[in-house]
């Protein structure tokens, strides 16, 4: 029988290991279990086989690890999609990116690819890595009554009032942390094939990140609102809804470029 001492050392074990947790980042638990991550790997499905060469040959007598360029990889792998549906199982087995280790679900898209509009966000956070899909939680539900304010939505099946939803990386950076250019460069390729797939009249991108990695450029504030062009075809950046919610006074800004879309799309 267990005694009053050995439960009140098992207590203070486990809030000692709660601590060493907390201090190690730990923000939310996901599992009765640990699952360590880097030991299993989930069974990804194949798409055509890839081969991932060495970039450098091994000198002679000399033990090199093999060195991927993952951007090469990528854009291989990219291109070798046919459609959708092989664009998502070609992410799926991308190894080349570390943070598929740390998520749960592979985030590709959501909405219509019907769809006249393809929004492009920066990446999942807590809600999209737990349900596997774009844009779920606050920030998801704010761009959600944004665009029902203009008649379009990601349920909409007439291309004309649909919305598309992808971001710029389909896994969740730990801790919400910002996408690095690694990242960006080796995850760009399946963003530039995502849209000539879905081939949208109009890309909008939300937020700094989505500028960046598709305009090469960020100011969010200069940047909103100014049509661009850029992957073949008209692109606005807008402020992202997550700053929406931080700063509802840029909503005004946000409601002038949403007319923007709807008087493009009525021209196009
Ligand atoms: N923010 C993003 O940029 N994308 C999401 O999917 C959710 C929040």
């Amino acid at each position: 029988m267990e005694s009053a001492k050995d439960s009140a050392l098992d207590w203070h074990v486990a809030r000692a290991a709660l601590e060493w947790q907390l201090e190690m980042g730990v923000s939310e638990f996901i599992g009765e279990a640990p699952v360590d991550r880097f030991a299993v790997e989930p069974p990804a499905p194949k798409p055509a086989a890839v081969p991932q060469k060495p970039a450098r040959p091994v000198m002679p007598g000399k033990i090199e690890e093999p060195r991927v360029d993952h951007v090469a990889l990528a854009k291989q792998m990219a291109a070798g999609a046919p459609d959708l549906d092989g664009l998502r199982a070609a992410l799926g087995a991308f190894e080349g990116c570390e943070l598929k280790k740390g998520a749960r679900n592979l985030v590709f898209a959501d909405g219509n690819p019907a769809a006249r509009v393809m929004v492009i966000g920066e990446a999942p956070g807590r809600d999209e890595d737990r349900e596997g899909k774009p844009f779920v939680g606050r920030a998801g539900q704010l761009l959600d009554r944004m665009f029902d304010a203009i008649g379009m939505g990601r349920a909409a099946t007439l291309s004309k009032d649909a919305l598309y939803i992808t971001n710029v990386l389909p896994w969740r950076p730990p801790q919400n942390r910002d996408p690095n250019p690694d990242e960006v460069a080796m995850l760009m390729p399946f963003v530039q094939r995502h849209v000539e797939l879905v081939a949208p009249d109009v890309l909008v991108l939300m937020g700094n990140h989505a500028c960046q990695a598709v305009l090469g450029k960020r100011g969010i504030t200069r940047l909103r609102g100014q049509w661009e062009e850029a992957l073949g075809r008209p692109v606005l950046p807008m402020f992202h809804p997550a700053y929406l919610l931080r700063n509802p006074h840029a909503k005004r800004e946000a409601w002038a470029d949403l007319l923007a879309l709807q008087a493009r799309l009525r021209d196009l």
